[in-house]
């Protein structure tokens, strides 16, 4: 079985995607969420946005995973089954897979087409591992494949994806997780650190604008998913800091009044009114260690980067 790969698809039907993205198009403020903007345009413009100058996450992560990358095996230790949470290009678990040795990778995601590139060239390049990659959404319970039980359960869960859930609902997330994992289970989670406004911003407002072309990508793929009209000239990306909430928020603000149809029904949008579409807590290290007790999880080991822009947690599940 060394080297295989096995592909499991549970990405959710059409028509719960048409149900979700109406009743959030129904709501005051109008909502869609963040899951969405990952079809394959999508992902590859998240890859090319961790690339930018202002976006310190990415690079400032896997520095830190580098750096630790011996301490961070032994916490979590050899000959695993390790699930990624959101995998994408599987670009920083590379960074841990010579130290860690797992025996299998389970990388998690919703994107389809990406993922199945992804998890194919990793297999290609790791033959030792077993890659079992599943395509689901992992804010609905995540849906797993049959996996082997004779090994060691291990989670890695980067790019501060937490972030994008309720403070509430992160917990809900985290202690599936937790469960998933079992008693003395560990879980590895990158996390955003709080810091100056403007670094924050800047990292959402970039110049080439690829931030506000991945958030227009959403409407360009409900009209090409669900039937609708949206015209993304009639819509501008709008990212800032919520200070009083602690996170930056993402919206398409619409430029007029107009109405769109959107799987045979109109919507009306109003000038100004704006679709939020993403939101992205930052937490202090105390503030996240909080959440993640909460959930049943006790810290092991942070590390942050010199200049505290990022965290990374190693949590043990306690049930
Ligand atoms: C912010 S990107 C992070 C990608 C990569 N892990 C990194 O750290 O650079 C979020 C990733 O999670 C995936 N994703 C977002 N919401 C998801 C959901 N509800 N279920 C499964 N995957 C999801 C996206 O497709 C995307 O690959």
């Amino acid at each position: 079985m060394n080297g295989s790969i096995h592909f499991y698809d549970f990405h959710p039907p059409v028509a719960d995607i048409r149900d979700e993205v109406l009743e959030g198009l129904s709501r005051r403020p109008k909502q869609v969420a963040p899951k969405y903007f990952y079809d394959r345009r999508g992902s590859q413009l998240f890859d090319a946005i961790t690339e930018l100058p202002e976006y310190y996450p990415t690079r400032t992560e896997v520095d830190i995973l580098e750096s630790n990358g011996a301490q961070i095996a032994e916490l979590l230790g050899n000959d695993c089954m390790l699930m990624e949470l959101g995998s994408g290009s599987s670009r920083k678990i590379r960074v841990l897979l010579d130290a860690l040795q797992p025996a299998a990778y389970v990388p998690l995601d919703i994107s389809r087409a990406h993922l199945l590139d992804a998890a194919t060239t990793l297999a290609r390049d790791y033959p030792q591992i077993d890659v079992h990659a599943a395509c689901t959404d992992y804010s609905n319970g995540f849906e797993l494949p049959e996996l082997p039980d004779h090994l060691a359960r291990a989670a890695f869960f980067p790019g501060s994806s937490i972030g994008n859930f309720e403070p509430d609902d992160a917990c809900a997330l985290l202690r599936r997780v937790g469960c998933y994992l079992g008693e003395g289970g560990k879980l590895l989670i990158g996390v955003d650190l709080k810091k100056d406004t403007s670094t924050l911003n800047a990292a959402y407002n970039d110049t080439r604008q690829l931030t506000a072309a991945f958030n227009l990508n959403l409407l360009e793929r409900i009209n090409r998913e669900l039937a609708a009209d949206f015209q993304l000239q009639c819509f501008e990306h709008l990212a800032f800091f919520n200070e009083q909430a602690g996170r930056i928020e993402m919206h398409l603000r619409s430029t007029r009044d107009q109405q769109v149809r959107v799987a045979g029904q109109v919507i009306d949008f109003a000038e100004g009114e704006s679709l939020h579409t993403e939101n992205s807590y930052k937490y202090s290290v105390a503030e996240f260690q909080a959440l993640a007790a909460g959930s049943g999880f006790s810290t092991e080991q942070v590390w942050t980067d010199d200049a505290r822009l990022f965290s990374v947690h190693c949590l043990r599940y306690s049930g």
